[in-house]
């Protein structure tokens, strides 16, 4: 069976799908795009991530239509032609081609690129696994909130972290944690969660929504405000969540090891009912 991609209104060979070498997000990461998770083949939170991927459009004035039920349709059958079970779902819009210039044209016809990952998730099962990060400068650009393929920076951090054997580089600006390369972070202390708040410094993760508001469901207290370094080493717990990390227990950061360096209780609770969550939704 082949691996098949969708480019431009077409499903293609995985293989043979290709991009003209003046495509702007190519040539310039002139580009937005969406990782949405498939669990038991089912899309998980399609309407947050089809929201988001308007804002990015809108924001850099791409010149694309989000048509929910058209990406819906197309996602599903990426779905079924890869036999996809559990994996995520990458969709990215270019600007478009154009005449090799930095300012660009109205009107370009964008290229619309789709494919799907197999991936096996850290799930919260007798398997759950508990990783190491790193801190890193943030380094980035002043509008975070715009998930556009403009990612040097994160990825300058996440291969530091990979050297580092660690799973994800944490951004420090200014003494006080962002996010992390691929997620956001949050920390337990005192049974209370504390994440960075949404503004242009972080990107407004789609499960960082879903587990604020499941949190909120079970009377625990969160704080949406700047928290420091400090602050972050003597957590009592530490995670990150994303669409492909789900929820991930951080057990050391640097050399600090975070609580008693055991997954946190809290994590895991949290962990379980995010995939309930999940696992209820039904398309
Ligand atoms: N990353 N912050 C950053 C910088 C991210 O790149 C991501 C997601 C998140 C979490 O967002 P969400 O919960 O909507 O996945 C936060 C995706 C998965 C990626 O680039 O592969």
């Amino acid at each position: 069976m082949h691996r098949i991609a969708y480019l431009n209104n077409q499903y293609i060979k995985f293989d043979e799908a290709k991009i003209h070498i003046q495509d702007r997000g190519l040539q310039f990461s002139d580009s937005v795009y969406e990782v949405v998770l498939v669990i038991n083949k089912q899309l998980i939170d399609f309407e947050f991530h089809t929201k988001r991927l308007k804002f990015s459009l809108n924001e850099l004035s791409i010149n694309y239509t989000v048509n929910e039920k058209k990406i819906q349709k197309i996602f599903k059958k990426l779905i079924n032609y890869n036999s996809i079970i559990n994996g995520i779902i990458y969709f990215q819009i270019t600007r478009g081609v154009q005449e090799r210039e930095h300012a660009f044209k109205k009107n370009l016809k964008p290229n619309i690129i789709s494919y799907c990952q197999k991936k096996k998730f850290n799930l919260p099962n007798k398997n759950y696994r508990a990783y190491k990060a790193v801190t890193y400068p943030d380094i980035r650009w002043s509008r975070k909130d715009i998930k556009s393929t403009s990612l040097l920076p994160n990825i300058l951090a996440a291969h530091y972290a990979n050297t580092k054997g660690a799973y994800e580089a944490i951004f420090v600006k200014d003494n006080k944690v962002t996010e992390s390369s691929h997620s956001n972070v949050w920390i337990i202390k005192n049974n209370k969660f504390l994440t960075h708040p949404t503004n242009r410094n972080i990107l407004k993760g789609i499960t960082r929504s879903v587990i604020k508001n499941i949190i909120k469901k079970e009377n625990f207290k969160i704080e949406q405000k700047l928290f420091s370094l400090n602050k972050l080493l003597n957590a009592d717990e530490v995670f990150i969540t994303s669409s492909g990390s789900l929820i991930t227990p951080i057990i050391k950061v640097n050399n600090k090891v975070i609580g008693n360096g055991k997954i946190g209780k809290l994590t895991k609770k949290f962990a379980i009912l995010l995939y309930n969550h999940y696992k209820n939704q039904n398309r």
